[in-house]
């Protein structure tokens, strides 16, 4: 456990700072590639605080990581490192997808926010600039005390809450203006079980943790409350699976935004491959292909051919609607997630984080302009036949003869 007393915290904090102003690449390369640096390499910067702290361990004349320090938009937030079959692995922060989140909380002055599956606290953390209070939940002790240290880390532990509990259990009673999740949607091979890696599996072709998240969520929203959702999922060919959202929905005063944050069309095929029989990292020993086709021939049997990662949006409306948009600087081209940096090169992860930096820029620049490409509403293949049908009967009409 990491120690959350206050003044050793804060010095971690100035070495930080130090360490990431007059030394980038080096920070990088012990960070985020996790190498192994020399002990001389950031110069006068006072490590100890870091040491004591257990972030990083001298070793002759190495210094060794020993978790992950994520620099973003001036903050630092501490995780583990990418680990997936360790049971209580607090997720790092993914260039794609947590800071994707970060940047688009949707937070007003003053709100009270809820953050259900924090991890490293990184939503609490931020929304809490402009937040009255900001609370966050896991099931996992470790990610509560990781968040607790990363709020005093960036100065918030007075706006921040951090709670022990299953989803909304431990904020029973309670209201808030925005409720945030970045819940775990992997979905688990059939026959296999989960690995118990809390922050990433879910069963029901990964569905099911995002269902009950929604099931639960709007007795704690004020009237007048927000949703943000951020996740993957199957889908048909032109939308996610969202029906348990769009059904709940339907009829009441609420707009539904989906924001998909990446360019190109994901194959359920390419994206089961890519994620289970080659990149023996993520959750399972590879998989067979033969394995992979029975599974994939057995998803689409209930209609999905694609895989989506979006950011999901439930707002209050005059009426219901459902808009999904692409955000016109987008930086993920394909599927890949960048929890993991480590078997990245240094250029490519400058380049990355680079990339970030000027998105950062030009979300800034152009507030209060359309940052997005809005699409019509997305159908789904049922309503399109409907339509073509409807088309086809108003087009005999007007054949029929007039008697
Ligand atoms: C995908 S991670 C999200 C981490 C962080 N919010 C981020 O976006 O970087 C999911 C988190 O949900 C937590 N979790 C899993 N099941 C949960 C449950 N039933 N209730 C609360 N938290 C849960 C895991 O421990 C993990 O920290």
């Amino acid at each position: 456990m990491l120690s959350l007393e206050k003044l050793l915290v804060r010095a971690c904090a100035a070495t930080l700072q130090e360490m990431y102003a007059q030394h980038k690449a080096t920070f990088l390369e012990l960070f985020l590639r996790r190498r192994p640096v020399s002990d001389l390499a950031f110069g006068s910067c006072n490590l100890q605080p870091l040491i004591r702290a257990k972030i990083i361990e001298l070793s002759g004349k190495k210094i060794r990581p020993i978790l992950r320090v994520f620099p973003v938009q001036g903050r630092f937030i501490v995780s583990d490192y990418f680990t997936p079959r360790h049971p209580d692995n607090v997720l790092p922060v993914a260039l794609d997808e947590s800071i994707y989140m970060e940047n688009s909380l949707d937070v007003h002055k003053g709100d009270v926010t809820l953050d259900v599956f924090t991890g490293s606290g990184i939503y609490p953390i931020f929304a809490a600039a402009k937040a009255r209070h900001a609370v966050g939940v896991d099931i996992n002790p470790k990610a509560i005390n990781y968040s607790k240290f990363n709020a005093i880390l960036n100065g918030v532990e007075d706006k921040t809450e951090f709670l022990l509990g299953d989803m909304f259990e431990p904020v029973n009673g309670r209201k808030f203006d925005l409720i945030t999740a970045n819940p775990p949607y992997v979905l688990i091979p059939p026959h296999k079980t989960r690995t118990d890696a809390l922050h990433a599996e879910s069963t029901g072709d990964g569905l099911d943790i995002p269902k009950l998240f929604i099931a639960g969520v709007d007795t704690h929203l004020t009237s007048g409350g927000r949703v943000q959702m951020i996740t993957g999922s199957v889908g048909n060919e032109t939308i996610p699976e969202i029906s348990f959202i769009t059904e709940r929905y339907r009829g009441k005063h609420k707009k539904v935004i989906i924001d998909f944050l990446h360019q190109r069309k994901i194959s359920l095929g390419t994206f089961l491959r890519r994620k289970f029989a080659t990149d023996t990292k993520f959750y399972h020993a590879p998989i067979s292909k033969s394995f992979l086709q029975k599974w994939e021939l057995n998803l689409r049997q209930k209609g999905y051919t694609n895989y989506y990662f979006y950011l999901i949006t439930i707002q209050p409306a005059r009426r219901f609607e459902i808009v999904s948009k692409q955000h016109k600087f987008q930086i993920r081209k394909d599927y890949y997630l960048t929890t993991d940096m480590s078997d990245f090169s240094l250029s490519y992860i400058t380049r990355l984080m680079r990339a970030y930096e000027r998105y950062f820029k030009w979300w800034e620049s152009h507030r209060g302009e359309k940052r997005w490409h809005t699409k019509p509403t997305p159908r789904s293949p049922k309503v399109k036949l409907e339509e073509k049908l409807r088309a086809c009967r108003l087009e005999l009409q007007k054949k029929r003869p007039i008697k």
